[in-house]
């Protein structure tokens, strides 16, 4: 008999590393990262310690925006590699107890995808509603796309347009039409039957659009409106997510991460519930705590760390009341951590160590980025021309047409680009980093002689890190504990205490630029982690400015 039981939330105990293959390590020496390169990498990831890989688009791909768009769901993007050093990557990292993780695509496909061919050239094939085209000589509304300009291009030679959220060249795909959808669980079926782990899932709060397709004032000097309102999170997402979960997910025991901004709190419950759309999300409420928007780089906010504080905790209070959330600081679409979050002048290794540990303890599944565990910096940029990102060359524009100057324009694409986080991960102080002995696809960022994979003390604490929560007398209590903030400290300290059955652990955190002092909760037992040199007594201890510290 077979007593081995099944743990639906095994994905709760991972650590999950995300790459993006373009910029994680060339094994051919054409400058941009690929599939054999990450199997290279597998014994480094493992002497991290982490346990999950979430690998970017992989797929077949024009790459207008670098793989989210895609042209083959089923096939390799050549540039990546082929099927069967995929197949490789997966056996190998298997072996080393690796599971992966691949990021699925289904709100849009590339203008290149078969479909989306067939659909251009006859206008009464059925892969005409495998999209969304409307007849007219206009423009059917006046919503933005979220990479800039009408969600509308018109297709060539007639009166007709077709819709995309995103860019020009990533059509959205029709979830109202009942074949699309069945094709699209199939695909997943396959994908899941091959062994992968299970997905993160990309935007998947666009695929229900207001049927009435109707204009909105507009936002925008551009007289347009951000299409958010009308295609983000939508009345009728339910049936499509539940469909989804129930034709696919359900059947397998994986993991499925949702990308899912612009979901309210009370509705936390539907996505992560127990009988939720997905396993977890990424809440972006206190990740884009510096814009008020995150496609609208120049909103900038005056942000405080007491309000970042709040938008944290309300994070973290949402995700506990109803499931399970994703932690992270970083990712392929936000700026550096220690250039968004640490003060000009603070910016050190120690501060990278004390953001890390604020939040790898968060209740949830920590993600880290690939770059993140070396307390990499933003690349800053003196021309647009330097930049590669879709939406950085948007953003430039459209701040410029809302009356700021090229200068200013700059300053907020340096600040918020996606490509600061894109840059080739440095392995070592070597030409290119040895990320390659070629010009990489992207500039490396000006410290990599400084901040790379080689002696690191970054690097090292996130070892630790890893190590505490994984293989530690605390796991279990780090893991599985629940979380409560301590609400008698300063605003600039980020305190709060795990706990499972009557066993503790606490974290206290200085986000703030002055020196805090915090009166303890409990007299310290042991020190589990600090980040800079110790100063307390029996009752208190003095926090320099993004000083860590976890105990017991
Ligand atoms: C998600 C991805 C982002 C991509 C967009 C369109 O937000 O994270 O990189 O550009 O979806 O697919
Ligand atoms: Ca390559």
């Amino acid at each position: 008999m077979n007593n081995s039981i099944v743990d639906k939330n095994w994905w709760k105990d991972e650590v999950i590393y995300q790459v993006y293959p373009k910029s994680f390590k060339d094994s051919n020496n054409d400058g941009i990262g690929d599939i054999p390169g990450i199997k290279e990498k597998l014994p480094y990831l493992k002497e991290l310690g982490i346990t999950t890989l979430w690998i970017c688009p992989i797929f077949k791909s024009p790459m207008v925006d670098n793989g989210y768009d895609i042209s083959d769901f089923e096939d390799i993007n050549p540039e990546f590699g082929t099927m069967l050093e995929f197949d490789e990557l997966l056996a190998e990292a298997k072996s080393l107890g690796i599971k992966i993780i691949l990021d699925l695509v289904i709100n849009h496909t590339s203008d290149e995808h078969e479909w989306f061919q067939k659909a251009l050239a006859d206008k009464n094939s059925k892969y005409r509603d495998y999209y969304i085209f409307k007849e007219g000589k206009e423009e059917p509304n006046n919503w933005r796309s979220i990479f800039g300009g009408s969600v509308w291009e018109k297709v060539p030679g007639e009166d007709c347009y077709y819709l995309h959220v995103f860019d020009k060249r990533q059509p959205d795909l029709n979830w109202e039409n009942e074949e699309v959808r069945q094709a699209l669980y199939a695909m997943i079926n396959r994908w899941l039957e091959k062994g992968i782990a299970g997905f993160r899932i990309d935007s998947i709060t666009f695929i229900k659009k207001d049927q009435d397709y109707s204009s909105l004032p507009a936002d925008g000097v551009d007289g347009l409106v951000s299409c958010k309102n009308k295609t983000r999170n939508r009345p009728g997402i339910e049936s499509f997510l539940s469909e989804l979960r129930r034709e696919t997910f359900d059947k397998y025991n994986c993991v499925t991460v949702g990308e899912a901004p612009g979901v309210p709190y009370e509705e936390f419950p539907q996505f992560i519930g127990d009988d939720g759309y997905f396993s977890m999300i990424f809440d972006f409420h206190y990740a884009d705590i510096d814009v008020e928007s995150g496609s609208d780089w120049f909103k900038r906010t005056n942000w405080t760390t007491a309000e970042f504080k709040e938008l944290l905790m309300n994070s973290q209070h949402a995700l506990q009341d109803a499931g399970w959330g994703a932690n992270f600081l970083e990712n392929h679409d936000q700026p550096r951590v220690l250039s968004k979050l640490v003060k000009e002048g603070f910016r050190t290794p120690e501060s990278a160590m004390g953001l890390a540990s604020m939040y790898f303890f968060l209740r949830g599944t920590p993600f880290i980025y690939q770059g993140q565990e070396l307390g990499m910096l933003n690349a800053e940029r003196t021309s647009i021309q330097q930049f590669d990102d879709i939406s950085s060359i948007d953003n430039y524009y459209r701040s410029i047409e809302e009356g700021f100057t090229p200068k200013e324009a700059l300053d907020f694409v340096n600040l918020r680009s996606r490509d600061n986080t894109r840059t080739p991960m440095p392995w070592n102080s070597s030409q290119y980093g040895g990320f390659s002995e070629h010009e990489p696809w992207l500039a490396m960022t000006e410290e990599y002689p400084e901040i790379n994979g080689k002696s690191n003390s970054v690097l090292e604490f996130y070892k630790q890190i890893i190590d505490l929560r994984q293989n530690s007398n605390v796991s279990s209590i780090l893991k599985r504990g629940s979380i409560e903030f301590l609400t008698d400290v300063s605003d600039n300290v980020v305190a709060y205490e795990r706990s499972l059955e009557n066993q503790k652990v606490y974290s206290i955190t200085n986000l703030g630029t002055n020196v805090e002092e915090v009166q303890l909760p409990k007299a310290i037992d042991k020190i589990l982690l600090h980040t800079h040199e110790l100063n307390r007594t029996e009752s208190k201890i003095t926090l320099l400015p993004y000083q860590s510290i976890l105990f017991n």
